[in-house]
């Protein structure tokens, strides 16, 4: 092995189709497939470099030291690599994201992606993408979505080596755009590893499983087939429905603020009268609405005029993880 560095980026993503509940929890294998689409712009930047002077991993995200279950998920990766490639190395891991961390716009999803692409590089592995989706998928189920480009589709499968995401349709398929309404930039309170443990607890979860796959047929054709009207309708009920199952855990989750709902709301209404809208919502207060991008600034501008709106951020469908 020649060199031992890498750096690689990826974006994160929206889920159309949510995933939530694994049936499997050490290997992240999901209980229903799930469809999301890449956002542009956004981005987690990682470097991953082994060295033999390091006793131990080491991470570094936007600058800060982070030890404990944060690094312990990074090395979890590593070792996996480290395995793969057959080298004994300790690794320096340093991460940049350009978008606020913990508040439902899925900065895991880029991070175990970039790592994902970084660490194999580094370590002299040329992994296929479904190599590395099955590996980001380890570390944040979502971003095994993150890997390949565009709109996507995670194949939820049985086992590790069938659980993985492929592109349906590249970036420039379609022009809508995501304009995250930002109502706290806050850390989530309940992270998404421990909420899908929860998801069985809620009576209701089995039924949102059990009607996922018309949901993925009705969203994938809405998607190959441009058709706005369709896709929103399916996401809205495929969002509300895995909140519903957040609510009706045991503890229950709720995810949703005031200004969540207020959002939302007005999301229905721009929508009745004729403004191209949707809105999605993660496991996080900020409320995710898709519009079409000649819509962009007047989408942009009404939800900074909703109460509670702290910020917009608007980002179109984005490509793949990709070396630097
Ligand atoms: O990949 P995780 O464990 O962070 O789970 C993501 C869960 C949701 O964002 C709520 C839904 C999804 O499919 O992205």
């Amino acid at each position: 092995m020649t060199t031992h560095t890498a750096a690689a980026q990826a974006s994160p993503n929206i889920a159309f189709i949510k995933y939530w509940g694994n049936a499997n929890h050490a290997l992240r294998i999901p209980v229903n497939g799930s469809i999301s689409m890449n956002l542009d712009g956004l981005f987690t930047r990682t470097t991953v470099s082994f060295q033999p002077a390091l006793a131990l991993d080491e991470l570094v995200i936007n600058g800060h030291e982070v030890t404990g279950k944060g690094l312990e998920r990074v090395s979890a990766i590593l070792d996996i690599v480290r395995q793969a490639a057959g080298i004994n190395l300790r690794a320096e891991v340093i991460s940049e994201n350009n978008f606020p961390t913990g508040a439902g716009i899925a900065s895991s999803a880029a991070a175990f992606a970039a790592l994902a692409l970084a660490a194999t590089q580094a370590a002299g592995l040329a992994w296929s993408e479904r190599e590395l989706s099955i590996l980001a998928r380890r570390g944040s189920g979502s971003a095994c979505r993150s890997v390949p480009g565009g709109f996507v589709e995670w194949l939820p499968g049985s086992a590790n080596e069938d659980s993985y995401a492929v592109s349906i349709a590249p970036p420039e398929h379609w022009d809508l755009v995501d304009c995250v309404a930002i109502v706290s930039a806050g850390h989530k309170r309940t992270g998404s590893t421990e909420g899908h443990a929860l998801a069985p607890t809620s009576p209701l979860q089995a039924a949102r499983v059990a009607d996922a796959p018309r949901r993925l047929d009705i969203c994938r054709r809405a998607i190959l087939a441009r058709d706005f009207d369709a896709l929103a309708a399916v996401v809205e009920h495929d969002s509300d429905m895995m909140h519903a199952v957040m609510m009706t855990s045991q503890p229950a989750l709720f995810y949703w603020q005031p200004a969540t709902l207020t959002v939302m709301d007005a999301v229905r209404a721009w929508r009745s009268q004729g403004l191209p809208v949707f809105y999605t919502v993660d496991a996080g207060p900020n409320v995710h609405v898709l519009t079409l991008s000649a819509y962009t600034t007047e989408v942009t501008q009404r939800l900074r005029a909703l109460p509670g709106v702290s910020d917009v951020l608007t980002a179109k469908a984005g490509g793949p993880a990709r070396l630097m």
